[in-house]
């Protein structure tokens, strides 16, 4: 087994270590409340570059800039009362904003992939607050995976999936919404969800007083650039809303459906969230026929973001190359 020799625990030395690494334009993957982040300093291209191929994704799929300060918003990106009044209530969280951006650096136009538009949230975990505050650059951060492979939700799946193409790893341990964030666009006059994520639609229906308008890929409503069909792939085939598996199937269990796993014995979403993908990385490894079912989850709270991550995974069954 490897010795995984680039994962960091938190310490001030090595939080001082990983700022350094951003400044001289190194990745450093560090825990957020979602999923485990790959980090650049945004206003570095050659760092920005890095990440695209690190995970080898297509340079067409931008990425999310990570804040630690609201007021950093103004000069980078446009903003209203609604978008600083979400900020407000729901950060830091597992929320992301699309907003008209307004900083043309080069290395900016790399990150969001030439889009008019660029994607920011403020991390709800104090490593990545610590980290951007002490680099003070915002930093860009995918999921720390090869693309089209399951998030990691600990330090130990970053090091499965991108070993030493990452400087550093820092240690926070499990990540505890265990769901990429909720993605809205704001730079129109409706608010459209283009990723169901950690923070609940319901939630943002209530607070904004509106409904929130489902992406469904025409122009009108544009989907996140990265949302393919083929993603958040297991290796192997995998059935979702299976109420009766077949006898040969590994079985992701939820509430009263019980499995092989349980994603949450008492029916809580939140908890099935936070183990979702380290579940589908042990059903990947367990499975003894190469078939995976999951028990029917509920489409309300973060069963949405929940659901969306299934079907996707469910789409691809082929073995991925990654
Ligand atoms: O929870 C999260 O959001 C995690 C943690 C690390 O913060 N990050 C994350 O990043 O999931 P990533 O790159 O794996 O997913 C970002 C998604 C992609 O589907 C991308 O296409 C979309 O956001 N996106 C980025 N910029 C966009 C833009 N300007 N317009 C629409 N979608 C955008
Ligand atoms: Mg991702």
């Amino acid at each position: 087994m490897d010795n995984c020799q680039n994962i960091f625990p938190y310490s001030s030395e090595n939080m001082q270590k990983a700022a350094a690494v951003i400044k001289h334009g190194g990745l450093v993957a560090f825990p957020t409340e979602t999923v485990y982040g790959l980090g650049a300093d945004v206003y570095n291209s050659q760092a920005v570059a890095k990440i695209f191929a690190a995970k080898q994704r297509p340079h067409f799929d931008p990425l999310i800039s990570h804040i630690a300060d609201v007021e950093f918003l103004r000069g980078y990106a446009a903003t209203d009362e609604r978008v600083f009044a979400l900020a407000k209530h729901f950060w830091p969280g597992p929320l992301t904003f699309v907003l008209k951006r307004i900083d043309h650096n080069p290395s900016i136009d790399l990150a969001c992939s030439g889009l008019p538009t660029l994607t920011v949230r403020m991390p709800n975990h104090p490593i990545a607050l610590e980290l951007i505050k002490l680099s003070a650059t915002p930093i860009v951060a995918p999921s720390a995976n090869k693309y089209q492979s399951i998030s990691p939700t600990t330090a130990r799946h970053v090091y499965e999936g991108l070993g030493d193409r990452v400087d550093m790893i820092l240690d926070g341990g499990a990540c505890q919404v265990g769901v990429e964030s909720t993605i809205i666009d704001l730079s129109g006059r409706k608010t459209v969800l283009l990723r169901a994520g950690g923070t609940p639609k319901e939630d943002l229906e209530e607070f904004l007083h509106e409904k929130i308008l489902l992406s469904d890929g025409t122009p009108d409503l544009p989907s996140a650039p990265g949302q393919m069909l083929r993603h958040y792939a297991p290796q192997n085939a995998l059935r979702i809303n299976v109420d009766k598996p077949q006898t040969d199937e590994f079985y992701i269990g939820f509430a009263g459906y019980q499995g092989d796993l349980n994603l949450s014995p008492s029916g809580d979403l939140r908890e099935a969230a936070a183990n979702l993908f380290a579940f589908l990385r042990l059903a990947d490894e367990r499975t003894e026929s190469g078939k995976i079912a999951v028990a029917p989850i509920p489409m309300n709270g973060l069963g949405l973001a929940i659901n969306d991550r299934l079907r996707r995974a469910s789409y691809a069954h082929k073995k991925t190359e990654s």
